[in-house]
């Protein structure tokens, strides 16, 4: 099988790569365009397989995204590019509708127009917005958003959707819980965490820290998407948990423990806007449908987690130089409590 993968210099999409090109699965061409996230460090361990390619190129780009794919005719088309952070969609919102509607449109009409056999559109449950307990979302619940990037996302999905029931198109939409795991860029909870717990710094805590999030090992998602990718059933959506519902304070304070540092490095910063309290989804579907469940114990993926990040130091020096400082002064500064700098 021959894959087009998008993103695939990303957090996500490079585990999927790595995952896929490792287990001979599928050969697949990468395309992304290597925007602060993306880092083709994260593709050393296949970068020299064979079956392994990388396209650098935006898929914004009609014309280099037609290109490719007629160049490479795929089995299928795996659709993780994005911009996939909520803060900072908050401080800069046009990239954010730019690659994930523009670019998800562009794509999809290219796929549609070369006629790919397969197209795996990557989405997120942040799509339902915040859920009270004590209901769980499943496929058919309403699309809620409160952030730039929740609302971007929820319109790619219908983009998405609209090609099947329009064009008969094959889509398939998966909509993942929070991930976390190795080589995830420390803008999001977990690896900024881990990052600054490790090097003695302030552990910024939005709001009360109560708010909840249902944590997926990166490649249990990645499996999942290989069983959708496999097994889905075109014009449908498919809910991926990991079955680990924690409040974010939770999280924190077990990082603290297995990093060994001190509950005084929280710092109580002020609220994200449009914060949204409570995420939780049903996977009922995508189990019942291709057998998937999630493996990995939160415990034991977070030490891993953890230990990944004590062993790959300058990975993180290097992804933490230069735009990255900008960023966290942006996000960070001026919020109460003061943590400006890290
Ligand atoms: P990431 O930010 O780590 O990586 C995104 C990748 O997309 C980068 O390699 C970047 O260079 C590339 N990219 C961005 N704009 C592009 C463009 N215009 N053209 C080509 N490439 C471009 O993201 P991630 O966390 O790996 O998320 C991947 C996908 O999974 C996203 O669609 C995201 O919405 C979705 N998702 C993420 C999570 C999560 O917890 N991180 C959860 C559920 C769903
Ligand atoms: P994040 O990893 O940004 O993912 P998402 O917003 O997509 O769920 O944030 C996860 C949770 O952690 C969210 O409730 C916001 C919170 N958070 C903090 O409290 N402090 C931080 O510095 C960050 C980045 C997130």
């Amino acid at each position: 099988m021959k894959l087009i993968v998008t993103g695939g210099a990303g957090f996500i999409g490079s585990a999927f790569v790595r995952m896929t090109v490792s287990s001979g699965l599928a050969s697949v061409v990468n395309l992304d365009k290597l925007t602060y996230a993306g880092n083709l460090a994260n593709l050393a361990p296949i970068d020299s397989s064979p079956l392994y390619r990388f396209a650098h190129g935006d898929i914004c780009d009609a014309e280099f995204v037609a290109n490719l794919i007629a160049e490479v005719q795929p089995d299928a088309i795996v659709h993780f590019a994005a911009e996939s952070h909520v803060d900072r969609s908050i401080l800069s919102p046009a990239p954010v509708f730019e690659t994930n509607l523009r670019g998800t449109f562009t794509l999809l009409e290219a796929a549609r127009q070369l006629k790919v056999p397969r197209f795996v559109h990557v989405s997120t449950d942040e799509v339902y917005g915040s859920i009270d307990e004590p209901h769980d979302a499943d496929e058919d619940y309403p699309l809620r958003t409160a952030s730039p990037y929740s609302a971007s996302k929820a319109g790619s999905d219908l983009l998405a959707l609209s090609y099947y029931t329009t064009y008969k198109m094959p889509v398939v939409v998966t909509r993942a819980s929070n991930n976390y795991g190795p080589y995830q860029f420390p803008e999001k909870l977990i690896p900024l965490m881990i990052s600054n717990a490790l090097a003695g710094r302030r552990l910024p805590v939005y709001g009360d820290g109560q708010q909840v999030r249902d944590w997926l090992y990166v490649e249990d998602h990645c499996r999942a998407i290989q069983s959708v990718l496999a097994k889905g059933r075109e014009g449908q959506i498919y809910n991926i948990g990991g079955s680990c519902a924690l409040p974010n304070l939770e999280v924190v304070k077990r990082i603290i423990k297995a990093t060994g540092q001190d509950e005084s490095l929280i710092e109580w910063v002020k609220d994200r806007p449009g914060h949204d309290r409570r995420y939780a989804i049903t996977s009922d579907k995508v189990s019942r449908e291709t057998g998937w469940e999630p493996q990995m114990d939160f415990e034991a993926g977070l030490q891993y987690t953890i230990d990944w990040y004590k062993t790959n130091q300058a990975w993180m020096d290097a992804v933490r130089s230069g735009e990255y400082q900008d960023y966290y002064r942006k996000n960070y500064a001026g919020r109460a409590g003061g943590a400006a700098s890290e």
